[in-house]
């Protein structure tokens, strides 16, 4: 079960927002890094410097905030969040998510997430039973927000019902026995396929053509998207490394084998091509191994198709997103480029493989190449990279 690392924690202004004190201390007290939002009428019961001071990070309130927006702006925020719990949540907040108002930072973070959102509502009893409150939250739980509470007791107002907050110890046993993984899942109506690995063309049965790639990238694009929900089938050349855990898998040897497979898969909504596809094969493969003649031969070679290619310049069944590698060796930008027109890509994502560069290595710098930017991503591990994708394929698709 992947395990929560960071809280998004929206305070909103009811009498309970004395509890969300405590709750912070818990979640920390549970190695959870927790952020928090308070909204104008929550600073009206708890105030920021005590949320800062508990929380140990700086509290975020206004939306339109120079500074705020500076360090860490509305969808960052939601970003780096595993998830967001609004605690205690008043009729208003939930009124608001239920119609997608966006008038505050609180709001306009909840209508920009794409991660699980849990709701502790808090509440004078009249207002929970309110048929707007109840339509509103049937609304909410057929959007998947998951509600924790209210309880039945008394309430500061002097009634008795249901609608009071939850008990701290209530709230941290609900998020940490939600599975992430079941449900942040972005991409999950997303179908995609990914080549990776070097390709292999036989010359006779014990020689052939190949390459340095280790498909360590391929590999763990293909878990990513995979991971976020995506129906994932990684079509791969020969490697020595462990298969993702999850995507369908196609074993093939050489190009044309990959580009059957590749065709065969379609239609999917994205193709990311990382395979190091060998650009020629042995015009003439051997059935017996070739003799030493003791003189010099030439080995023939055609140009293999180009996959990334053929499926980027589809004119029926193109995948939405078509996603290539530019290995370079000079002219980085220049090259991958004139490979974003020439083989009809939407995005590339360019490397130096000069020196044998990155080849079998953990770690890439990537500069991240589209119709209308260019972006280069500071070296980080395979894994990062097959993660930053994913999520940039995520915003793509979910706007
Ligand atoms: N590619 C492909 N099929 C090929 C050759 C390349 O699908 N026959 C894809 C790769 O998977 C990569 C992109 O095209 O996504 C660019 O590959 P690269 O090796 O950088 O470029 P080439 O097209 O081979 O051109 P060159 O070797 O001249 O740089």
């Amino acid at each position: 079960m992947k395990k929560i690392k960071n809280i998004l924690l929206i305070i909103t202004g009811g009498i309970a927002a004395y509890k969300s004190l405590e709750l912070i201390r818990k979640l920390k007290d549970q190695s959870i890094n927790v952020t928090c939002i308070l909204t104008r009428s929550g600073s009206e019961f708890v105030t920021p410097l005590s949320v800062a001071s508990l929380s140990g990070n700086h509290v975020y309130s206004e939306l339109f905030n120079l500074t705020d927006e500076n360090k860490m702006g509305h969808i960052q925020l939601s970003r780096e969040a595993d998830l967001i719990l609004v605690a205690p949540a008043t009729t208003n907040i939930i009124s608001k998510m239920a119609y997608g108002s966006c008038d505050d930072l609180a709001s306009t973070v909840l209508m920009a997430t794409n991660k699980p959102v849990f709701v502790v509502p808090a509440m004078n009893v009249r207002m929970w039973h309110n048929p707007a409150t109840q339509r509103n939250i049937q609304m909410l739980i057929n959007d998947e927000i998951k509600f924790i509470g209210p309880e039945k007791g008394d309430m500061a107002c002097g009634e008795y019902g249901l609608g009071r907050m939850s008990e701290t110890q209530e709230i941290i046993n609900s998020i940490l026995e939600y599975d992430l993984s079941l449900s942040s899942q972005p991409l999950k109506n997303l179908s995609a396929l990914i080549t990776s690995g070097p390709t292999k063309e036989q010359i006779d049965p014990v020689r052939f053509i190949s390459n340095e790639s280790s498909g360590k990238q391929g590999y763990a694009i293909a878990q990513s998207l995979f991971d976020m929900g995506a129906k994932t089938t990684l079509i791969t050349g020969p490697t020595n490394i462990s298969l993702p855990q999850g995507p369908s898998i196609i074993k093939v040897n050489t190009a044309e084998e990959m580009l059957l497979a590749t065709e065969n898969l379609l239609p999917v909504d994205i193709a990311v091509c990382a395979a190091a596809v060998s650009d020629y094969k042995i015009n003439q493969t051997s059935d017996t191994k070739i003799k030493k003649i003791g003189e010099n031969i030439s080995l023939e070679l055609t140009e293999n198709p180009d996959i990334l290619k053929r499926i980027g310049k589809r004119n029926s069944q193109r995948p939405e997103l078509v996603i290539g590698f530019a290995a370079e060796t000079e002219n980085l930008h220049k090259n991958a480029e004139a490979k974003l027109v020439s083989k009809g890509c939407d995005w590339i994502l360019a490397n130096d493989v000069s020196n044998g560069k990155v080849f079998g290595e953990d770690e890439n710098e990537i500069v991240f190449i589209s119709k209308n930017k260019s972006e280069t991503w500071n070296k980080m591990t395979k894994e990062n990279v097959a993660k930053k994708l994913s999520s940039s394929i995520s915003d793509y698709f979910s706007v």
